[in-house]
């Protein structure tokens, strides 16, 4: 593409002010996992904690994202690789915004995560792998998606068709197999207050 005439603009309200006004700093959680860990149900139950104690936060989740934003995107790698990139530069939008987001995506390949870590300042990317076995989850199957996908009806799909990298070094592993969703929502809180970001 030929070099277009954008140029940065400057606002006006910077995110430090933000963050100071709301009380806490704000970070990127992203949850990562294979469908049916427990991402969405996780990154949920700890907004509600936030949310009831007064704190900026917001969940982005898979299924809802590519209702809208990422409406058209499928599931080759190039598409979630794009899904995962569009998601990384809003998460990062929120995060100027003075927001805990919650990123509740498979995101199953490690350079695109990593990619989404590179986007934001340091410190400022909390990667939580919310790990589980390929059996629990699809003993788990709460959408009846893998009963599809071992019958051929879905390509591509992640831990059956698709592979998925498990993060080398994430800041947090949640066993969602081991651990009550409680017990995982404060592992994370606690993780938060450690680092000083609520
Ligand atoms: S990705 O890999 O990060 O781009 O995927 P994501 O945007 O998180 O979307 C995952 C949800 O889409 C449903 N679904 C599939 N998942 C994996 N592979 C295939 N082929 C697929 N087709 C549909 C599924 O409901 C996923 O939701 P979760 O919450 O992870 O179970």
């Amino acid at each position: 593409m030929s070099k277009q005439n954008i140029v940065w603009h400057e606002t006006t309200i910077k995110k430090e002010e933000r963050q100071e006004r709301n009380g806490h700093s704000s970070v990127i959680l992203w949850f990562t996992g294979l469908s049916g860990a427990g991402k969405s149900t996780l990154a949920n139950a700890l907004e509600q904690q936030l949310f009831n104690s007064g704190k900026h936060s917001y969940v982005l989740d898979g299924d809802n994202v590519r209702h809208g934003l990422n409406k058209g995107l499928g599931f080759s790698d190039e598409d979630r690789k794009e899904n995962i990139r569009r998601i990384g530069e809003v998460a990062k939008l929120f995060v100027d915004a003075g927001t805990i987001v919650c990123t509740a995506f498979i995101s199953p390949f490690k350079e695109d995560r990593n990619r989404v870590r590179e986007l934001v300042e340091d410190g400022e990317f909390i990667e939580v792998y919310v790990r589980c076995s390929l059996e629990a989850c699809e003993q788990r199957d709460p959408k009846g998606l893998y009963k599809k996908a071992r019958a051929g009806e879905i390509p591509e799909f992640t831990g059956i068709s698709s592979p998925y990298e498990e993060p080398d070094a994430p800041e947090l592993i949640i066993d969602s197999d081991k651990q009550t969703v409680e017990e995982s929502v404060e592992t994370i809180i606690a993780y938060l207050k450690e680092r000083k970001i609520l």
